[in-house]
């Protein structure tokens, strides 16, 4: 069922859970992560990436993943990820997502806090909408070896979730996008003031490659979401990459290979859902 994304990050919190988002670049792959989700009794998120949906046909994207929301037999919220674009974003809402990333990160924070309101007043009073504060470094749609950049100031919170308006808020604490140039290291000090400064649930960006016992401590210092893309890519490729001779042996099995496509999919899935829950520490 299609679920309002804030109402079942609070409510995974309460259970000590942490509500996974998947960025899904296809049709593919989102069956793949509600199938895992119908299957753990879990709720789940659909990322789409801005670059997605402003392809041509991405907006169709949007409106297929909205309908598999709303068949599936779990909370599932359709969220459009990481946006800078007020049109896309209106554009996507029209599609069909019920939740937007208004990400005005990069800018500083008096923008920051402009650009969300913005979207608010675009989006009207019942549209989830998640906010950043503090820029995480690198791509989201091509992973490249990051260093963590800047930190989101603990002191900067209150009052940026006062004046924005937004339901959810992702943080800077060492996170990057795409891969960890040696070990991730995150900044459990920040993350534990910030934990008691926000009143709304915080997203963990950049799950790839920070270690499950980390990503189940986070749960417990308000982290309800959690987003993961590059593991997923990851493991899609290779997975091609060692199945295509075989597939291509058989007769051209595009179908036998979208099997290895979902598996990859579900593996990687269930692996995340069982990280995301705060007795796995
Ligand atoms: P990773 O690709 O590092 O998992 O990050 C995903 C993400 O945060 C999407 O918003």
């Amino acid at each position: 069922m299609l679920a309002r994304m804030d109402t079942m990050v609070q409510d995974a919190l309460k259970d000590g859970h942490a509500v996974p988002a998947f960025t899904c670049y296809d049709f593919t792959t989102a069956l793949a992560v509600v199938e895992v989700a119908e299957r753990l009794g879990r709720a789940v998120i659909l990322n789409v990436a801005p670059k997605t949906a402003g392809n041509p046909s991405g907006l169709r994207l949007v409106s297929a993943l909205r309908q598999l929301a709303e068949q599936a037999t779990v909370p599932v919220a359709v969220q459009l990820d990481h946006a800078t674009d007020a049109e896309l974003i209106t554009e996507a809402v029209k599609a069909g997502a019920n939740a937007v990333l208004a990400d005005g990160s990069a800018s500083d924070f008096e923008q920051n806090i402009a650009f969300v309101q913005q979207i608010r007043g675009l989006l009207g009073p019942e549209m989830v909408i998640e906010a950043e504060l503090g820029a995480l470094a690198g791509n989201e749609d091509q992973a490249f070896e990051q260093s963590a950049a800047g930190l989101t100031d603990p002191g900067q919170v209150a009052g940026f979730v006062q004046r924005s308006g937004a339901d959810l808020l992702a943080v800077a604490i060492g996170n990057v996008h795409g891969r960890y140039k040696g070990e991730p290291k995150i900044h459990w000090d920040v993350l534990e003031t910030i934990h008691r400064v926000c009143p709304i649930p915080l997203v963990l960006h950049g799950a790839s490659g920070i270690a499950a016992a980390d990503l189940s401590r986070s749960i417990g210092l308000g982290v309800g979401k959690v987003n993961l893309n590059t593991e997923l890519r990851t493991a899609v490729l290779k997975t091609v990459e060692h199945q295509i001779a075989d597939r291509r042996a058989e007769g051209q099995n595009l179908l036998g290979l979208l099997g290895d496509w979902d598996e990859a999919v579900q593996a990687i899935a269930t692996e995340t859902f069982t990280s995301l829950r705060t007795s796995v520490a």
